[in-house]
């Protein structure tokens, strides 16, 4: 069963500044062409350097932000076409990095989480008072936390409160932007369990866009690495940690320091910044930046995703690449 289908999403921006005369406003093609489905239950890994369109897919699939084209099916129907209202206002939520930001800081957290209930009319007006208390156990607070302003919270506390705002709609679906990244390691480890053992009890699919692959790695069922607009490479995360195959998510995942802290590090593949998305090159927009680029990876159209040994990359070099 699927619960997302996203089809060749897009989304542009108009790139600030004049255009020359004479010539078309600039694109930035922030997501270019992604495709993928999610099943319920399921925790899906977006990773990928800064810039590459994770936030902006995330907020297009919520319809949090605009969509240029491409399709995006939620339950069976079409949330492509209309705003952010029906089944995606009633069943998903998002979590946000800044755990300060989220939430208004002359209100008390118990009130913020009362407030998700009532405008979702989840519980009777009389219910509201014990179903925050209920929420706040749920993510790891006591019910007293309730009269707290957000400043007399730690920021992994507050995360906690996120939480329970985004658990208050009972969401079959979570997008999660980088909401641990703000946080101490100690801290992001109990909220990655946290939305392990969530996950777990509530059948709860979740969207986690993260730059550390380490914590994708621990949560997620699949991993989905985006380069400049467009997966490259997707599949299990098992499955694309062990072996990665495209020469970007190898560079990833090499810099993963606990994999093997004795081993020597190789070369640096990514040495560089990423090409601007305004200037997108011809080819696989990862060619400037490869070691193994080929003739037909410098022109063309971008590769497209195939099935590769148990997973999907976007990689003119299989099957002919050597084994890393
Ligand atoms: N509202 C906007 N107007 C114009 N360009 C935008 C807008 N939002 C994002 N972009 C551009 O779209 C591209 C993707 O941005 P996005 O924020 O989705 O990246 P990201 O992968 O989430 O990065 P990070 O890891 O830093 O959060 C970037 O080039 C960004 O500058
Ligand atoms: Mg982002």
């Amino acid at each position: 069963m699927t619960l997302l289908d996203v089809q060749d999403l897009e989304v542009h921006f108009r790139a600030g500044g004049l255009p020359l005369p004479g010539h078309a406003p600039r694109l930035v093609r922030a997501v270019n062409g992604v495709s993928f489905t999610l099943a319920p239950g399921e925790a899906l890994g977006l990773v990928g350097e800064s810039g590459c369109g994770k936030s902006t897919l995330g907020r297009a699939i919520l319809r949090l932000g605009e969509i240029t084209g491409g399709s995006i099916r939620f339950g069976g129907a079409d949330v492509a076409s209309g705003g952010r209202d029906g089944r995606l206002r009633r069943e998903t939520a998002m979590i946000f990095q800044d755990p300060y930001g989220a939430l208004n800081p002359r209100m008390a957290v118990g009130e913020a989480i009362a407030e998700v209930l009532r405008v979702h009319r989840k519980v009777p007006r009389d219910r509201v008072p014990a179903r925050v208390a209920e929420l706040l156990t749920l993510v790891g607070l006591r019910p007293e936390h309730a009269a707290r302003r957000p400043a007399e919270l730690s920021g992994g506390q507050c995360q906690r409160v996120g939480i329970a705002r985004a658990l208050a709609v009972e969401p079959k679906l979570i997008i999660a932007d980088e909401c641990v990244a703000a946080l101490d390691v100690s801290i992001q480890a109990q909220i990655i369990n946290l939305l392990i053992e969530l996950k777990a009890r509530m059948n709860l699919a979740l969207i986690f866009i993260a730059h550390d692959l380490a914590v994708v790695r621990r949560l997620c069922d699949r991993v989905a690495v985006m380069y400049l607009g467009r997966i490259v490479e997707e599949g299990a995360a098992e499955t694309v940690f062990a072996a990665p195959k495209h020469p970007y998510t190898q560079a990833l995942v090499r810099a993963i320091p606990e994999i093997d802290p004795d081993r020597m590090l190789p070369v640096d593949l990514l040495a560089g910044e990423p090409p601007s998305p305004l200037d997108l090159p011809a080819g696989c927009a990862f060619h400037p930046r490869c070691p193994f680029a080929l003739a037909e990876c410098r022109a063309g159209a971008a590769p497209a995703l195939r099935p590769v040994d148990g997973r999907f990359t976007a990689c003119h070099l299989y099957p002919a690449i050597p084994a890393h």
